[in-house]
């Protein structure tokens, strides 16, 4: 829509050939060729080249000199086939250019602090302090966009379907999920503290028992736990919640959500339908995590019974402590090196492992000797042992066996990690396929050692499943979870359950993690009550945004599609936050600092 600065955006430039157009931007280059000027201008829509001629109006091409990089200008003139051979493939104004008639400079620029063009290698700490120049650049305009896109996606699919989004308090009492809580001293009430809700799940239950439904929410979220690529202090949920329901209403909605979303938004990227589902013992099993990357093989097996009796001590050793032994094979890569190998060797050391031990296999299952079996274990083991591991792991010639023998948990994660690179070594992590999948059946509870008590999996309100309800007096490790996980490309995109609406089962379960009855009441008193008047069943799940969004930019750091996003060390260098404050600001908090 025409307006004092622009009758149209630069990339619509290409539609009016002939006539006469204003546009308004950035500089994004100036090329000065004595007698022309040529300026890349750039806009949200894109990239239009302007041409300053002198013979055309000496006025403009005086002020067009002046023109530096990230000048804000408004231009008129008359949009013109470029001559031949002279258009630009590149970008998608390059058969046409600006003929300029008017110029003015809006505004002047400081020289950036980092080139706008699209180049990687920029140091994070410079982008993360001048942000807002970062996001000018068109990657970041692009991962905002798409971010744009997915968050109305979502809300136009909800809607249709009946659900509402319903705001919940950032000022609240502490509801556990996992992380530290960030508190917020309150000023009227000396001594007392709100706490930023870790995730609106105790107020989406709350809705659920007012009768809501169908409640959905893009809800921000509060955690303070160590920062990785895929986590950020505060980061956005879709946040869902379902009354009259099963697992299955739950999955299937989620499964016709991402499905639609990808073909609308995503429509080159490749997904497996239907979602495939998978029970957690089956994926810690066959991938060693329970975020397990689908887009490959690479399954790993336990061999544990075949090499028990074996001569390897290390083998031996940890089985008999009450360890096992699992491994994979690498297709392809009988050929390492030792000092490859030696490369693998370190990487499960760095991950916790005690070593690794590699086989190259030359010959096939039919007529495998020995001596076609290279390793520096090969002594140890029986002609018939190292068969069935080949069998095993469905390994054939080229093939590299890798194996760790540990407890089962350090085993899993150092296979489960080196099964990644490998992947990423061989070139099976297709970026243009995200395998979409359901985790389910986890166990409700895990004994903690140190605090001598029993942890939640998820969280505090998953309900078990019916039948397993005896066990919370007798076994109640081995309850399971009416809990799902929705993961993809190895990264856990979501988590939900069915919850509990029965408060004395939600009781037992409160005391069987350790808590008192007195902060029972005194922190769930209000969630409890609830469930005494008639609440109904429900469930719901709540997919994290920022990562669903960094799969789908196919970037690797939640960082790049957030706006403003905290560094790893969870201050903002744009603002420098967090930041000291006044006495007087203390004192009106009736807070006083302790020295250290
Ligand atoms: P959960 O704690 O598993 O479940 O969180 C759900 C999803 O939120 C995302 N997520 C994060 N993203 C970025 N930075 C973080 N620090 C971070 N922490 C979590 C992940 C994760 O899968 N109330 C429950 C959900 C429910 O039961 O309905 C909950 O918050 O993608
Ligand atoms: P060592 O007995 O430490 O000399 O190790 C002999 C070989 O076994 C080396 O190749 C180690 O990398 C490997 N190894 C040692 N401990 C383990 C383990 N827990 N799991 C797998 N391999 C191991």
């Amino acid at each position: 829509m025409a307006n004092r600065y622009r009758t149209h955006n630069c990339s619509e430039a290409g539609r009016h050939i002939g006539r006469g157009i204003s546009v308004a931007g950035w500089v994004n280059r100036r090329r000065d060729h004595g007698g022309l000027i040529f300026i890349d201008l750039r806009d949200r829509s894109g990239l239009l080249q302007v041409v300053f001629n002198p013979q055309v109006t000496a006025e403009a091409h005086r002020i067009a000199t002046e023109m530096r990089p990230e000048y804000v200008v408004r231009i008129t003139g008359d949009v013109a086939r470029r001559p031949a051979g002279t258009e630009n493939p590149g970008i998608p104004t390059g058969e046409v250019e600006l003929i300029a008639r008017e110029a003015e400079i809006l505004n002047a620029s400081r020289p950036m602090p980092f080139p706008m063009s699209d180049e990687s290698g920029i140091d994070e700490s410079v982008r993360l302090k001048y942000r807002y120049l970062d996001l000018r650049r068109p990657q970041m305009q692009q991962n905002m966009m798409l971010r744009h896109r997915v968050i109305k996606f979502i809300r136009d699919f909800l809607d249709a379907r009946g659900f509402i989004e319903i705001e919940t308090p950032i000022l609240l009492k502490s509801t556990p999920e996992g992380a530290r809580d960030y508190l917020v001293p309150s000023r009227l009430y000396p001594g007392k503290f709100y706490a930023l809700p870790q995730s609106p799940q105790q107020l989406k239950q709350l809705l659920m028992v007012s009768g809501f439904e169908k409640y959905y929410q893009i809800a921000r979220c509060f955690r303070d736990e160590d920062q990785r690529a895929d986590r950020q202090p505060e980061f956005t949920q879709l946040d869902l919640e379902m009354s009259f329901v099963d697992e299955e209403n739950v999955l299937d909605l989620m499964e016709e959500l991402f499905t639609s979303l990808m073909a609308e938004l995503k429509p080159e990227i490749r997904i497996v339908k239907p979602f495939p589902r998978l029970s957690y013992h089956e994926v810690i099993e066959r991938f060693g995590t329970d975020k397990p990357d689908l887009r490959f093989g690479l399954e790993l097996a336990d061999i544990s019974d075949i090499v028990a009796d074996s001569e390897f001590g290390v083998f031996r050793t940890a089985i008999a402590g009450g360890g096992i032994v699992k491994g994979f094979a690498a297709p392809g890569c009988a050929d390492y090196s030792r000092k490859q190998q030696a490369e693998l060797v370190e990487f499960a050391r760095a991950r916790g492992g005690k070593g690794l031990v590699s086989m190259a296999i030359e010959g096939s299952l039919d007529d495998l000797t020995l001596d076609k079996v290279h390793s520096p274990v090969t002594r140890f083991f029986t002609i018939d042992q190292v068969r069935e591991m080949v069998k095993r792991l469905h390994a054939g010639p080229g093939d590299l066996l890798l194996f760790a023998a540990d407890k089962a948990e350090v085993v899993n994660t150092v296979l489960s990690q080196l099964r990644l690179e490998m992947a990423n070594r061989l070139g099976l992590t297709d970026p243009n396929l995200m395998v979409f999948a359901f985790i389910q059946d986890h166990p409700l509870m895990e004994w903690n050692q140190e605090g001598n008590r029993w942890d939640s999996m998820h969280h505090p309100f998953t309900a078990p499943y019916d039948e397993d309800i005896p066990l919370l007096d007798t076994d109640p490790g081995r309850v399971r979870a009416r809990h799902y996980d929705f993961v993809c490309n190895g990264y856990e995109l979501s988590s939900g359950s069915i919850r509990i609406h029965d408060s004395r089962i939600q009781e037992k379960i409160f005391s069987l993690l350790g808590y008192s009855d007195e902060e029972i009441r005194e922190r769930f008193g209000h969630l409890l009550e609830a469930l005494e008047f008639g609440a109904p069943p429900h469930g719901g799940i709540a997919p994290g945004i920022d990562r669903l969004v960094m799969l789908l930019a196919g970037e690797d750091n939640i960082r790049e599609v957030i706006a403003f996003p905290k560094t790893k060390s969870a201050t903002d260098l744009m603002t420098n936050a967090p930041d000291a404050v006044s006495e007087d600001q203390l004192r009106e908090l009736h807070l006083r600092l302790r020295a250290h």
